[in-house]
């Protein structure tokens, strides 16, 4: 393998779908309260995509923001990692329309499937299509429409998820030792069944039955979920620090998956971190799935949290069971 740093980060962008749902608001329609989920999850608000407001749609803003921040236009993208559950079609990908919205056409342009950690898989592919040669200008995307899956009559899904977009335009890295540090990938699939849309695939194609149950919707055993993510995550700073060569002494941020603040200090105890050196923006947008860790980097950014030369350090888990972690350089 080429020497490492292979790719850095030369922009990036988010958008959110303009309404916002406060606990407040779900306090009207569930058996719920701001307090619980406030000391449960950490999580205030999220927001909810509206009929107008398409995956494509928002994702193009943080796509154009990022693409703009990397001082590039549309038509310098190689190709288009789009990594998303709830794709705006099932055929064809969301990554061709991201790229249709942009107004360009030849670049290769596929979706990526990993749940919560597919912005983390889609850097650790991006890198790798760089080293072979199948491109120096990668924009990575992690976005969902998790309102459009979610049973919002559930009170144990219905207050975590949201929707929102961000987006990274991946290049290969000069010699100034800003990029990619490590990568680390994982998953178990025995333990799918906690955390599943039960139907509405090609094993149990759309019926009005399954509708009636709700086959279609997210079904998830919040405790045991909440117990392989902090074994997940705290195994997944553990390498991700080693492959880098670094101890966690080096790391002067941890931007982890935003799904619930008691995972978020589990993970960075273990890691050894304080508080202060982790990144928390749940509070205003709720568990995004793959679209956290990339909202998260362009908040941590405007507020002077992440700074150029800093070492951070990404790491996330979600269905599949699906985890992963990068250290990068900023
Ligand atoms: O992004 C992918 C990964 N996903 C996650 O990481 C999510 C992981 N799981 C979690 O974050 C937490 O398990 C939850 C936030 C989902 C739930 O928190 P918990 O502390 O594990 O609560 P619990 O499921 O053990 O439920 C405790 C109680 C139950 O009542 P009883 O049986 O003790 O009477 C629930 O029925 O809280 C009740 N409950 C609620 N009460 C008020 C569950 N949801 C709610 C609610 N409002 N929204």
């Amino acid at each position: 393998m080429t020497k490492r740093p292979i790719a850095y980060l030369a922009g990036i962008g988010s958008a959110t779908p303009r309404r916002v749902v406060t606990n407040t608001d779900l306090e009207k329609t569930l058996d719920t309260s701001n307090e619980w989920i406030v000391e449960r999850t950490g999580i205030r608000q999220r927001h909810f995509a509206e009929h107008d407001e398409t995956l494509t749609s928002y994702s193009l803003v943080a796509a154009q923001q990022a693409i703009a921040q990397a001082g590039l236009s549309a038509g310098d993208i190689d190709g288009i990692i789009f990594a998303t559950v709830t794709p705006d079609h099932r055929l064809p990908s969301t990554a061709c329309g991201l790229q249709a919205a942009l107004g360009v056409a030849g670049g290769w342009a596929f979706d990526l499937v990993a749940a919560c950690p597919g912005f983390v898989y889609g850097m650790a592919v991006a890198e790798g299509m760089m080293e072979v040669g199948l491109g120096d200008t990668i924009l990575v995307v992690g976005a969902e429409k998790l309102s459009s899956i979610t049973d919002q009559t559930d009170r144990s899904t219905a207050i975590l998820f949201g929707d929102g977009a961000g987006a990274a335009v991946l290049r290969r890295a000069g010699t100034d030792g800003r990029g990619i540090l490590s990568t680390y990938l994982g998953a178990d699939g025995t333990l799918a069944p906690l955390l599943h849309i039960p139907g509405g695939g090609s094993a149990d194609p759309l019926s009005e039955e399954l509708i009636r149950d709700k086959r279609h919707l997210i079904k998830m055993a919040g405790r045991e979920v909440f117990k392989a993510a902090v074994l997940a995550m705290s195994r997944s700073t553990d390498e991700a620090i080693s492959r880098a060569g670094l101890t966690s002494s080096d790391i002067d941020l941890l931007i982890p998956h935003q799904a619930n603040l008691r995972i978020i200090e589990a993970t960075a105890k273990h890691a050894g971190l304080p508080m202060e050196k982790v990144f928390v923006n749940l509070e205003r947008y709720g568990n995004t799935s793959s679209a956290s860790i990339p909202l998260a980097l362009v908040d941590a950014v405007r507020e002077g949290r992440l700074k150029p030369g800093m070492v951070v350090m990404l790491v996330s888990f979600g269905a599949g069971f699906a985890w992963g972690s990068v250290v990068l350089k900023w």
